[in-house]
């Protein structure tokens, strides 16, 4: 009777239905399970992967920083430009690192608030806010003069300030914008400020350029770009091609006087220096989302110039261009020292600095107004120009 019971194909005495097998949908659900486990985990790594390379990939981007922990208490130093972006940066370091800095900036109130914001955080009370137009040759002549009555030597100029693709302005002594800020005026201030550099030696000057001197060119025929103006490919890469050129040249003078000169390029930077770009809401927003990524924070922007100014092994280096923290070669036309020379005494007059060698094609006796220097031989030697006294410069555009 008991057997009649059992539906056939069922296992006798079990509680399962016929052709059911308990034993292969317990295997199966642990495959099931396995299989869960499994993509989770897969997905998990492939997710691990993707950050690792983001990581891996910001950190690059970011560029190496300037590690070593020298300290240089009570250096003078000056850096234009500083109330914002790589140059508060740059004076944030140098002020935890005792420095006593001037900070060189058009906007006395910007100026003053970030000079309060480093002062609280670097613990460091020897910052100065100073009245500097880098687009005015009368405002950078009243900043030396200012400087020279408080301070007799100084250690370190940073020349930091810039101005990128703006719409064709004029400074306050006609020149363009961009030629006149990024190298006119720093062209002066630099001059008038050798003779403290030489006293202080060794001492040092650092070029904040950029890589965008790649497309310019010294345009000799249209240097204010009065015929074409191109915001970016023309006036910005001319005049951080000039900043090059100046590095360059300037080194030569200053063979063997203690003081070195050295430019770089910060890198892409998330700064104001793309204030003036015009196109349209969208690309502002792409732009600015994707600098949280893409861009470099100013504080790893300010890294190249930090080395330049701090490094110890790099006392005696002079002339050179670098770029995340490393010496890079330049392209022929950054390194071409006819036209330095040319742009150094087109920039002496433009500037109204007397000359400091005879141009090549006229007499030893004559100097570029056909007028008698100083030292009466035709030349001002390297050392005259800053006996000069700020008042005394003669300002001739002709
Ligand atoms: N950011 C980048 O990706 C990048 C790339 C290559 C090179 N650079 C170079 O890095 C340097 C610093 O730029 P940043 O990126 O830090 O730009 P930023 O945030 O715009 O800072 C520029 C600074 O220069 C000052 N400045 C502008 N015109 C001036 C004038 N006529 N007189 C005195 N100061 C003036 C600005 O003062 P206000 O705030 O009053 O205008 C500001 O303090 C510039 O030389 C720039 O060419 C930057």
């Amino acid at each position: 009777m008991s057997e009649a019971a059992t539906p056939p194909g069922s296992v006798p005495g079990s509680v399962f239905p016929p052709g059911f097998d308990p034993t292969a949908e317990s295997a199966e659900k642990t495959l099931c399970f396995r299989g869960f486990w499994a993509w989770t985990v897969l997905l998990l790594l492939i997710a691990l992967g993707i950050a690792v390379f983001m990581w891996l990939l910001r950190k690059c981007i970011q560029g190496p920083a300037y590690r070593q922990a020298n300290r240089i208490d009570g250096k003078v130093v000056i850096v234009t430009g500083c109330n914002t972006g790589i140059g508060k940066e740059t004076v944030l370091e140098l002020a935890k690192r005792g420095a006593r800095i001037y900070m060189a900036c058009r906007d006395p109130g910007r100026c003053e608030a970030a000079r309060l914001e480093i002062m609280d955080s670097s613990r460091n009370q020897q910052l100065f806010n100073r009245t500097l137009d880098l687009g005015s040759l009368q405002s950078v002549r009243n900043f030396v003069e200012r400087f020279k009555a408080e301070e007799s030597r100084l250690d370190l100029l940073i020349n930091n300030a810039g101005v990128m693709a703006c719409p064709r302005t004029l400074t306050a002594d006609g020149y363009e914008q961009q030629f006149g800020v990024n190298h006119l005026g720093h062209f002066l201030l630099t001059n008038l400020l050798l003779d403290r550099l030489k006293h202080s030696s060794p001492s040092r000057i650092v070029v904040v350029s950029s890589a965008a001197h790649l497309f310019g060119r010294i345009n000799r025929e249209d240097l204010m770009s009065e015929k074409k103006y191109g915001k970016f490919f023309g006036a910005y890469s001319q005049s951080k091609l000039a900043n090059i050129l100046f590095t360059r040249k300037l080194s030569t003078i200053l063979k063997d006087t203690g003081v070195t000169v050295n430019c770089c390029h910060p890198g892409v930077v998330r700064t104001e220096l793309n204030r003036h770009f015009a196109g349209p809401g969208w690309m502002k927003s792409v732009l600015q989302t994707g600098s949280l990524y893409f861009f470099k924070s100013p504080k790893a922007g300010a890294q190249t110039s930090l080395r330049l100014a701090l490094d110890p092994k790099l006392e005696g280096s002079t002339g050179g261009y670098y770029s995340d923290c490393m010496r890079w070669p330049l392209v022929p036309w950054a390194r071409n020292m006819e036209t330095a020379d040319w742009l150094w005494r087109e920039s002496e007059k433009l500037v109204g600095l007397p000359p400091l060698e005879p141009p090549p094609s006229q007499s030893p006796t004559q100097n570029g107004n056909g007028s008698q220097n100083s030292n009466g031989n035709g030349s001002a030697t390297p050392g005259s120009r800053e006996m000069q006294s700020v008042e005394t410069v003669v300002v001739n555009r002709s």
